[in-house]
């Protein structure tokens, strides 16, 4: 288990601090407005929290994966949607770009994102979901360009990012294909619009859209080269995208931890049959088996960033946090919900949102029955057939 040090006891201070003071108050009217927290995005980066595992030499402060989640728990405690620009701001594309990326392509992430930009990361497809292997937007060299066609759904941040990575299949002039790889594209480029926004039932304040791309004429430099090449570009990128798993389980554990604490105050408040409600074991067990799923899904999640090193967190670790944080967190939101009775159900109190908010986190960046195979495709070292066409034996 990893106990936080002097510094980032220092850290989850601050964060804790404009959380509460700041972010908290303004949380409501964001979720009814659907509109992009910019005067969260503004303190954020005004506090740091943006770009923090940038490198030094390229304007960051070379913080690790256990550094962030620390942030990003006590910024989701108060709003989810700000918990993931903080995610988004230090892991998944930022962290992909500065470890895959050349000098070039590094600086221009970190200008982008030490301003407050989240980088969107474009993978999914209406009909590539969860069968990412399966997309069809393609990349075609052509001279020193790639020409980019394919529609992405589900876009977080879409129209509201600058900085775009675009998951594509890469052919070379020959029509032959190398792979999967991805791509950098400023949004205001030319074949790069954003399409229908989707009405989501949570998160409301933080766009997801298409990312409609039509003959997109990108310099062969925008490319980014994963460490072992196109032909195993998707696993690398892959690989990259584990970081993005832990902050997103991180965010649920953050709604989760929110919605205990409130709870936990209420229970001690409110009385019926004459004393607080909190003398009733019924509520007293449910409370403990919430603290439970917190400290676990804590314990799996700063074992995944911590054991990242320099490098990206583990396939299964990753997995494992994700899953349990994402699955656990709606049933704490949950049981926080019900012990503020009516109140809770009331859109005045905060539970609401909170439920609503959390409820994402078994879908997005991959779903939980998705992460089961990945994990269980390694524990077995074997494909599994659940994700090709047919069944495979090797
Ligand atoms: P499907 O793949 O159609 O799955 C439907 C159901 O079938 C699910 O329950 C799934 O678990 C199950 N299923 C599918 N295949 C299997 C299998 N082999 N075994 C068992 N069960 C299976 N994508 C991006 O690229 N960028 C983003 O920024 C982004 N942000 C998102 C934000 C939100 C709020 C949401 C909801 C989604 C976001 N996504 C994003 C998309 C997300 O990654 C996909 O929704 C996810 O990968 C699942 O794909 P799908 O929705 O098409 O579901
Ligand atoms: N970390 C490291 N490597 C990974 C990885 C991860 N998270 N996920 C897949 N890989 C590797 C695999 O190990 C495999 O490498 P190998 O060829 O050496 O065995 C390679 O990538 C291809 O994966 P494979 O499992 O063979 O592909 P598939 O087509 O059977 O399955 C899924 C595809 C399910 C792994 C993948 O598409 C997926 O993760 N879907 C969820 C999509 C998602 O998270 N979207 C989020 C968008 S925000």
């Amino acid at each position: 288990m990893y106990s936080l040090n002097t510094q980032q006891k220092r850290l989850q201070e601050k964060a804790r601090r404009l959380a509460t003071e700041v972010i908290s108050p303004r949380a409501k009217q964001h979720d009814i407005d659907q509109e992009y927290p910019w005067d969260n995005v503004k303190d954020l980066s005004d506090m740091g929290f943006m770009g923090m595992t940038i490198p030094k030499e390229y304007g960051g402060q070379g913080l690790n994966y256990l550094d962030t989640v620390i942030v990003v728990e006590e910024i989701a405690k108060a709003c989810g949607v700000t918990g993931r620009i903080v995610v988004e701001g230090n892991m998944g594309a930022i962290s992909t770009v500065m470890k895959y990326g050349n000098d070039k392509q590094k600086k221009m992430a970190a200008k982008y994102v030490l301003k407050g930009d989240k980088p969107a990361i474009c993978i999914t497809e209406p009909n590539a979901g969860s069968a990412a292997t399966q997309m069809t937007t393609r990349a075609d060299k052509k001279g020193d360009k790639y020409i980019l066609n394919g529609i992405k759904h589900w876009i977080t941040g879409g129209g509201v990012s600058k900085f775009h990575l675009i998951f594509a299949r890469v052919f070379d002039e020959n029509g032959e294909e190398l792979g999967i790889g991805s791509f950098i594209a400023i949004s205001g480029e030319q074949g790069l619009t954003v399409g229908k926004r989707e009405p989501t039932m949570g998160l409301r304040s933080i766009p997801e859209t298409e990312i409609i791309i039509q003959d997109m004429e990108l310099s062969a430099d925008r490319l980014i080269q994963p460490p072992k090449g196109l032909a195993r570009g998707f696993a690398g990128l892959m690989n990259a995208y584990n970081s993005q798993r832990v902050g997103a389980g991180t965010v649920a554990l953050g709604i989760a931890q929110g919605a205990y604490d409130l709870a936990l105050d209420y229970i001690q408040e409110r009385e019926q049959f004459s004393r607080p409600i909190c003398e009733f074991q019924g509520l007293q067990w449910m409370l403990v088996d919430m603290s439970i799923k917190l400290e676990a899904s804590r314990a799996l999640i700063y074992k995944a960033a911590g054991n990242a090193g320099t490098g990206f967190p583990d396939i299964i670790e990753a997995a494992q946090a994700k899953i349990y944080a994402s699955e656990s967190s709606i049933q704490v939101t949950s049981d926080a919900l019900q012990m503020f009775g009516a109140k809770g159900y009331s859109r005045d109190n905060p539970l609401e949102r909170m439920y609503r908010d959390v409820r994402m986190f078994t879908i997005g960046g991959g779903t939980a029955q998705i992460l089961r195979t990945v994990t269980a495709s390694q524990l077995l070292k074997r494909k599994l057939p659940q994700t090709r066409n047919g069944y495979q034996t090797h």
